[in-house]
């Protein structure tokens, strides 16, 4: 005697077998940036205002660095780079004249030169291998000197392949990338924007390289890479645009 089957049951049973063909085959739900409020805040040891070696001695031995010993940098070593980067070396309460009021003035003269003192630049870092820091993609924050975590996720190896696959990137115990917000520096300048915000890359990342060599870090600037990728990956706003990889790592012996 053959057995009918319930049409309820059938329909259940599509309904699961359904679910299992959409629900499980999707790719875990990507890790959402967080810019707002409810980002970590972690401050950053101060910094160092002054060193063992000489600025001729700094620049007579910088050199690109693409690989680099697998060991640890130090929350310390971080800090210090940031500084060098894009930290305050003067206070100043007000913002310039021509200050877009689309933007925080965050308070302070900094280490690198910027047209109208408007800083247009934005610096993430990327932490793989450092002490004192979770793996992540942080924002430096000038003001207080510290980093705001956006993403809980290391991305050095899809910043990598963002980048043409550039070994640097994924090998280094972190890396920073410098992120261009036009529109602080457009509002007083206009077309000639384009023009210093790219200027402002070249300062910043030369005290990354000189700072660098003072704590034997090792770096190199990039710039081929897909500025859609590297957007993307780092889920960067609207108004911010990547124009340059700097990977971070400690120096074998023989370079620089
Ligand atoms: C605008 C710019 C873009 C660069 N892009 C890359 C890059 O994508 N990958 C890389 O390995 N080096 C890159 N470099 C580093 C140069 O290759 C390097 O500065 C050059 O070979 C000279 O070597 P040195 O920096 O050791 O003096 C770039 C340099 C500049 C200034």
């Amino acid at each position: 005697m053959s057995k009918k089957i319930c049409p309820a049951v059938v329909v259940v049973v599509m309904f699961v077998l359904l679910l299992a063909m959409s629900g499980f085959a999707q790719e875990p739900a990507a890790e959402k940036s967080k810019q707002g409020s409810e980002a970590e805040i972690i401050s950053l040891p101060a910094p160092q205002y002054d060193g063992w070696i000489s600025v001729e001695k700094a620049i007579s031995l910088r050199r690109s660095v693409r690989e680099y010993v697998d060991s640890p940098l130090s929350i310390s070593e971080i800090s210090q780079i940031l500084w060098a980067a894009q930290g305050f070396t003067r206070e100043r309460k007000d913002p310039p004249r021509m200050w877009n009021p689309k933007y925080e003035w965050q308070g302070g003269l900094r280490t690198a030169p910027s047209a109208g003192a408007l800083y247009p630049m934005e610096i993430y870092l990327l932490a793989g291998n450092v002490e004192g820091l979770t793996k992540g993609v942080y924002k430096f924050i000038p003001k207080n000197h510290s980093l705001k975590k956006v993403m809980n996720v290391d991305k050095r190896t899809d910043l990598c392949n963002a980048a043409l696959k550039q070994a640097s990137v994924e090998k280094a115990a972190a890396v920073i990338v410098m992120a261009g917000v036009y529109e602080r520096t457009s509002f007083k300048y206009g077309e000639r924007a384009e023009r210093y915000v790219h200027i402002e890359v070249g300062s910043i990342a030369e005290n990354v390289y000189l700072q660098g060599m003072t704590l034997g870090i090792g770096t190199v600037i990039i710039g081929a890479f897909n500025d859609k990728d590297v957007k993307s990956v780092l889920q960067l706003p609207e108004d911010e645009h990547p124009l340059a990889i700097m990977p971070l790592g400690k120096m074998p012996k023989a370079a620089g």
